[in-house]
């Protein structure tokens, strides 16, 4: 079996300590069996680090971890605004937040390129390869430009803009024409495929090809759709375990027998925190009858510190926490608790069973694998309701939940109302219809299915049919 190859911005290099999330897991998993690479950035920045190319080695149960630190300077341009301040937002549709400057498009290309320089001596014939997500836009081209010739397969987490969205930086057709040096392009869902290879046709010239495929010169490129999952039996068992800790327990007691409305994601401008809060507000004002019902836990756990919006973020949630709290709270009732740290898996895991609804808003979203867990962590004799923003990948799998506009208030209020009245029956039938979407998917499963479409791409040199 051929050696599988992952590049990521992040690598989970195995340190006994701190266990690793669903998808990282998975993608160990499959390196493990088949004998596997790892390499992306240590996560540690370093002066002297600039065009070092030996990487550090961590050799674990048939993997090889293989990292490199960035300079401060790469780390502010490459990581911090090209790829935080410029493409997230601008894969997210959210024009208004992005920050261009040209230094940090060179610094990011640099990034890449060093990222070939250290990976390529690495490689071996046979290899397989498969790189993620938006950091690394432009790694296929540059190890081609180094005479790679293996399969090449890049996975996208984040949604795809539209044509129009994407034509607003300057660079899009660069970066497009960068991503079909791949031979497998593949997305959270149908919209953001679709989104690629009309972008790919109209800015770089591709020519579309029946059953899904792109040409571009002589070459022919993949696209597909590969939903991520998570390991749905296993987070069940996690959080019925959890849900007895004393954690969970001590957040049981503090609710005095209130519902817990729930909210579990990075601090992020992307998951629509300010209108939640809004919606939020919204039901206290026109909903009397939920105070000192309903507590709103939002754990919101910081993220990206050093970028501008992530800080501005932070300053409104906390001003507006403060706000509606001072507004509504009685001596003993405090409506809304908002945490700027995240939990342990297992801890989260058991407040999600815990919770009587999980709001899950995101203004944009490649998948949202929160939705996918709080439908796995439910007790299905009394499960609570998942309200799903419609613009979230997981929202094609879960239209079982209640589904919102994520910046409108109004509908935020009415949906946390009507799922606070909601009858066990009706949360029963919702609940059973999430669960089926999803309790026959996998992580393991999801990786597989990538690796073994880049292998059938791979032997045929084509577009698989
Ligand atoms: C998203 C991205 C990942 C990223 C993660 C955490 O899920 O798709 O690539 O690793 O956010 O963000 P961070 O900047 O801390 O790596």
């Amino acid at each position: 079996m051929s050696r599988l190859v992952v590049i990521s911005n992040r690598v989970s290099v195995p340190t006994g300590g701190a266990k690793a999330g669903g998808l990282a897991v998975a993608l160990k998993d499959l390196m493990e069996r088949q004998g596997g690479l790892w390499f992306g950035w240590s996560g540690d920045t370093k002066a002297e680090a600039a065009g070092v190319t030996l990487p550090y080695l961590v050799h674990h149960e048939n993997v090889d971890y293989a990292t490199i630190d960035l300079t401060p300077e790469e780390l502010d341009l490459y990581y911090n605004r090209f790829s935080n301040a410029t493409l997230w937002p601008l894969l997210h549709s959210l024009p208004e937040q992005m920050h261009f400057d040209r230094r940090s498009l060179q610094a990011y290309r640099g990034v890449n390129e060093r990222f070939a320089d250290v990976l390529v001596p690495m490689l071996r014939p046979g290899d397989t390869i498969w790189i993620h997500d938006y950091h690394l836009l432009a790694l296929a081209s540059a190890m081609r430009a180094r005479n790679v010739t293996a399969p090449i397969g890049f996975f996208l987490h984040t949604p795809f803009p539209s044509p129009d969205m994407l034509g607003s930086i300057p660079e899009a057709a660069l970066f497009i024409r960068d991503l079909l040096a791949a031979d497998l392009l593949g997305f959270q869902t149908s919209n953001d495929a679709e989104n690629f290879a009309t972008s790919a046709q109209r800015i770089a010239g591709a020519a579309r090809m029946a059953g899904g495929g792109l040409q571009l010169g002589n070459r022919q490129i993949r696209v597909g759709v590969f939903p991520v999952e998570i390991e749905p039996a296993e987070f069940a068992q996690m959080a019925e375990q959890a849900f007895a800790s004393p954690e969970t327990q001590r957040l049981h007691r503090s609710l005095d027998g209130q519902s817990l409305i729930l909210g579990v994601d990075r601090m992020d401008p992307t998951k629509g925190l300010r209108h939640r809060l809004a919606g939020f507000r919204r039901l206290l004002e026109t909903r009397p009858q939920w105070h000192r019902q309903a507590t709103f836990l939002q754990i919101a756990a910081e993220s990206r510190q050093d970028v501008g919006a992530y800080q501005d973020l932070r300053e409104d949630l906390e001003r507006e926490a403060g706000a509606i709290n001072s507004t509504y709270s009685d001596p003993d009732w405090t409506p809304l608790r908002l945490m700027a740290r995240g939990g342990t898996r297992e801890a989260i895991s058991g407040y999600m069973r815990e919770a009587r609804i999980c709001l899950v808003t995101p203004l944009r979203d490649g998948m949202n694998l929160v939705a996918k867990e709080y439908i796995a962590a439910q007790d299905p004799e009394n499960p609570g309701v998942l309200v799903l923003s419609k613009f979230a990948g997981a929202a094609r799998q879960l239209g079982a939940a209640i589904l919102v506009n994520p910046v409108d208030p109004d509908e935020i209020a009415d949906a946390l109302d009507i799922a606070l009245r909601m009858s066990r029956p009706e949360r029963q039938d919702r609940w059973n219809a999430c669960w089926e979407a999803i309790k026959d998917t996998s992580a393991l499963a999801w990786g597989r299915s990538f690796v073994s479409a880049l292998a059938r791409v791979g032997q045929e040199g084509q577009i698989v049919p």
